[in-house]
């Protein structure tokens, strides 16, 4: 029913080029259906096919999604085991429709704690889907913002030692070469559903200037009417960057 009254996207209003999304109440989904959390992450997972297409469909270069955090670890096996089978299935049904789909898929985040047969799907399908370039879908998979920034600055610190970098010559774009994103755009616009308004390190450095919008659906429920909302609330932001408009 709801359907019926969808008002179409106002096609004036160009997408950002970057959006990011936390994924977030995939639990409160499923609990509110009595059924157990992994049914959530797989109803989340359909919801983040659903918004890709969508972005794809809209013209957006890059899509940033949280899918699996440094924290998310504490949670029970069952629940871990869940949603690196959803990933799983995921990246082996995204690299068996490469051609038709022609994703870029990049991974944020350590990989070496996944398991060595996610791990190279994860490495497959980011050599195999090298050549698109049109929409470039970045996974962020046991990743955290703080984590990204301590790799960054080991990795600098590295190259100092080995006398390729002089400490003189770090700023803020010599930084941001050393962080996962490295090459991508900083995302416009963050959107995360579920009611909850926190950041949950997640992309510390690459939102300075991000405009955040909260929703209160779960993140099952999303699609691209709710998209078209977040994407509304963005072009209502006076955007400044800290200066004066
Ligand atoms: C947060 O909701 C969600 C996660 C920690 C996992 C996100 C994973 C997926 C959407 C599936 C991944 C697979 C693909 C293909 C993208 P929550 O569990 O914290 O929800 P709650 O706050 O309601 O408990």
């Amino acid at each position: 029913m709801r359907r019926l009254f969808r008002k179409p996207p106002d096609q004036s209003l160009s997408p950002p080029q970057h959006i990011a999304i936390i994924m977030d109440g995939n639990g409160r989904w499923a609990k509110r259906r009595g059924l157990p959390r992994t049914a959530g992450h797989a109803a989340g997972a359909e919801a983040f096919r659903r918004i890709a297409n969508y972005c794809r469909t809209l013209g957006v270069r890059y899509l940033t999604v949280y899918a699996f955090s440094t924290e998310n670890w504490k949670r029970s096996q069952g629940e871990i085991g869940g949603i690196m089978t959803l990933l799983r299935r995921y990246l082996e049904e995204a690299l068996r429709d490469m051609e038709k789909n022609q994703v870029h898929f990049v991974f944020f985040g350590d990989l070496s704690r996944l398991s060595p047969e996610l791990q190279a799907l994860c490495r497959d399908a980011e050599t195999r889907s090298r050549v698109y370039s049109q929409v470039q879908v970045n996974f962020c998979l046991n990743y955290g913002g703080r984590d990204e920034l301590v790799q960054a600055a080991r990795r600098f610190a590295q190259d100092v030692s080995l006398g390729r970098k002089t400490p003189e010559e770090l700023d803020e774009t010599l930084f941001a070469q050393y962080l996962y994103s490295a090459g991508v755009p900083d995302p416009e616009l963050i959107i995360r559903p579920s009611g909850e308004q926190r950041i949950s390190n997640f992309l510390l450095w690459q939102s300075a200037y991000a405009e955040y919008v909260f929703m209160d659906v779960l993140w099952p429920d999303f699609g691209p009417r709710e998209l078209d909302e977040a994407i509304a609330q963005f072009h209502r932001r006076n955007r400044r960057f800290g200066g004066v408009k």
